[in-house]
């Protein structure tokens, strides 16, 4: 297992490795591993011959003011986990590497699929994404990367780049890990105090009521108007939560819906502010 921090480095890994012939699958991440993670480089170990994970706090998807430069980094606790998980390499760069001074080209996904739910809140979150997933791609060459489900945005937008640029690779979206009670494991849930952590729980709560009512085959059991209501009023019911939305979608080009189409699956997302911590999680419905 090896920590590779440097493009000539990585050139050099990937030479060595024999990269030819054999399958390569990669797994971005910022780090500050959790079991969400290592199932992603679990996932790329079962199904490639070479398994890459990344550890790169992007700049260019942070927004003035957001968590950059607070963002956890702990590469000693990363490496370790991610080579139990079964990564041959880490790849862990410095910003001025992967963005070469003078570098003024960007990758954007454009229309609908980037301008709502996050990308409403976040107006310049999902090219950073985009631009630094490109890059990323262009250096490790990967032939399957691997996404989760807990940022379907996200999925989704690295999806529709691969398939619009005629992208040689795989995307593999694996499932939301989740916390014992519930709650989606993410970075960002190291910053809730103890009364944060214990009411953020109502998301997946809010979800699962969603997917009840949806499953009850009540009048309005497919309502999108209806299901976001029971959402909103769930999370509302606890103290600390500030709804940044709740919204109920086709989950594959996340357009509006007055209801679930017999056969149509459907995305509840729903985005909540704790504090200065703002998660995410989401349901595919009908579920199963
Ligand atoms: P990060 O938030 O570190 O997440 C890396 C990957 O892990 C993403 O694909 C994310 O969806 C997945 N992931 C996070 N929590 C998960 C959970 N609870 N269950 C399953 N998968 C989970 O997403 C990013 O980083 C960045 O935007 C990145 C793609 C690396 C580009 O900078």
């Amino acid at each position: 297992m090896s920590l590779i921090k440097t493009i000539p480095e990585l050139e050099a890994w990937l030479d060595t490795m024999g990269r030819h012939g054999r399958t390569l699958g990669f797994v971005p991440t910022m780090g500050c591993l959790h079991a969400g993670h290592l199932s992603l480089i679990k996932a790329a170990r079962a199904q490639n011959d070479l398994v890459v994970a990344s550890v790169f706090v992007n700049p260019t998807q942070f927004a003035p003011g957001e968590d950059y430069e607070n963002y956890p980094r702990d590469i000693g606790r990363d490496y370790a986990l991610a080579r139990e998980a079964g990564a041959d390499a880490v790849f862990n760069p410095r910003a001025a590497e992967i963005y070469i001074p003078g570098a003024s080209t960007a990758v954007e996904v454009t229309g609908e699929i980037t301008k709502k739910l996050c990308g409403a809140s976040r107006p310049t979150h999902f090219k950073g994404v985009t631009t630094v997933v490109n890059i990323l791609f262009n250096l490790i060459r990967p032939d399957r990367a691997y996404f989760g489900q807990k940022d379907a945005q996200q999925a989704l937008i690295v999806k529709k780049m691969v398939r619009d640029l005629h992208m040689p690779v795989e995307v593999v979206v694996c499932p939301i890990v989740r916390e014992a009670d519930g709650l989606a494991m993410s970075s960002r849930n190291v910053y809730l105090s103890p009364e944060e952590r214990r009411q953020a729980v109502c998301l997946n709560e809010a979800l699962g009521k969603a997917e009840e009512y949806a499953a009850s085959g009540a009048a309005s059991s497919t309502s999108a108007a209806r299901l976001t209501e029971i959402m909103e009023s769930h999370i509302n019911s606890r103290s600390l939560a500030v709804i940044d939305y709740v919204r109920v979608l086709d989950s594959e080009t996340l357009a509006d819906i007055a209801a679930i189409a017999p056969g149509q699956k459907a995305l509840a997302a729903v985005a909540v502010k704790f504090g200065k911590t703002r998660l995410v999680d989401n349901r595919v419905l009908p579920v199963g």
